[in-house]
């Protein structure tokens, strides 16, 4: 295990996936890279990434990356034209990703599950803790949750997952964790961890959400993790075995999440976050809001 203390500045964010549930939106373009409200939705994980500190991006894609780079580097010729025309606003929305962190990428190849994602960026991230997060969650900036990770990470040392209650009709969607009190509120202690189980095999209703903090110990027990639940590498799984043998690479805590966060998971779920976002926006808020409420009560004329 490495030292608790360890700063952690390298973030890895798994963009490989195949976004099917998006299709055809998701033939040409990443799902991460789908709209929500008027930026991609990796643009909102990345910004999440830098203000928890981790300002060093890890990527790990696929065969459908240029997308991703692009946003996320200059486009000079975009930039020339806002300036000439004096359009100060649009240009420093344009400047913004790019600024926002140093981008690496790396490819997967095959896809062979989350667990083998987090395996790839091994190279990158050496023997450092690093925070891995998933795109298809959105954390409102306004409750920071990799911060209190990270605090976490430094108190107990080992890894930390992020956990929400959730119903346990829904528990199947997530990995599940098996947990003890620490006497800190909203800090568990991880006993086990189960990917997807079925509502009577799930240990409790706490389910991990796309954020973690790994101790690096995490890629020796990757490399000898067998392909579990959908014959994939289960991050999971990996989490199991450190969770079960605290020797390895320092204990398995949770941070319990009661903030607002944004699912873009599926096609409803991300409908409901843009609707939410659109409505807490200051700029387009109001008029939106106003919309939506004539909208929900039947008021509308055809036209408006
Ligand atoms: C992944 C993880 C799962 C976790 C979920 C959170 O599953 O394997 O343990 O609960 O992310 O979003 P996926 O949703 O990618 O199938």
């Amino acid at each position: 295990m490495t030292s608790p203390r360890s700063p952690i500045t390298k973030a890895v964010i798994p963009a490989a996936g195949l976004g099917t549930r998006f299709l055809p939106a998701t033939k040409a373009t990443p799902k991460e890279m789908l709209p929500v409200v008027d930026r991609p939705a990796i643009q909102y994980v990345v910004e999440e990434a830098t203000s928890a500190g981790l300002t060093d991006v890890l990527m790990v894609t696929g065969r459908n990356k240029r997308p991703l780079e692009d946003h996320f580097d200059r486009n000079y010729e975009l930039e020339e034209v806002l300036r000439a025309k004096g359009d100060e606003g649009r240009l420093s929305r344009v400047l913004e990703s790019s600024a926002l962190a140093t981008v690496h990428y790396v490819r997967q190849g095959d896809p062979k599950g989350l667990g083998h994602a987090v395996a790839c960026a091994e190279p990158h991230v050496g023997r450092q803790p690093f925070a891995v997060l998933l795109g298809d969650d959105l954390i409102d900036p306004r409750d920071p949750l990799l911060t209190r990770m990270t605090e976490v990470r430094e108190q107990h040392g080992g890894s930390v997952v992020a956990l929400l209650e959730v119903d346990p009709s829904q528990i199947h969607l997530y990995g599940c964790a098996g947990v003890e009190p620490t006497g800190v509120d909203a800090v568990v202690r991880v006993t086990g961890l189960v990917e997807k189980p079925e509502r009577a095999d799930a240990p409790s209703n706490y389910a991990v959400i796309g954020r973690y903090v790994l101790d690096p110990a995490v890629f020796d027990v990757l490399r000898e993790t067998e392909p579990g639940r959908g014959g994939e590498i289960q991050l999971t799984d990996a989490l199991q075995t450190l969770a079960g043998d605290p020797s390895r690479g320092g204990p398995v805590h949770g941070v319990v999440f009661r903030g607002r966060r944004y699912d873009t998971g599926d096609r409803a779920d991300y409908l409901r976050s843009i609707v939410r976002l659109a409505c807490e926006r200051e700029d387009l808020g109001p008029d939106f809001r106003d919309w939506l409420m004539k909208y929900v009560n039947g008021e509308m004329r055809e036209i408006e």
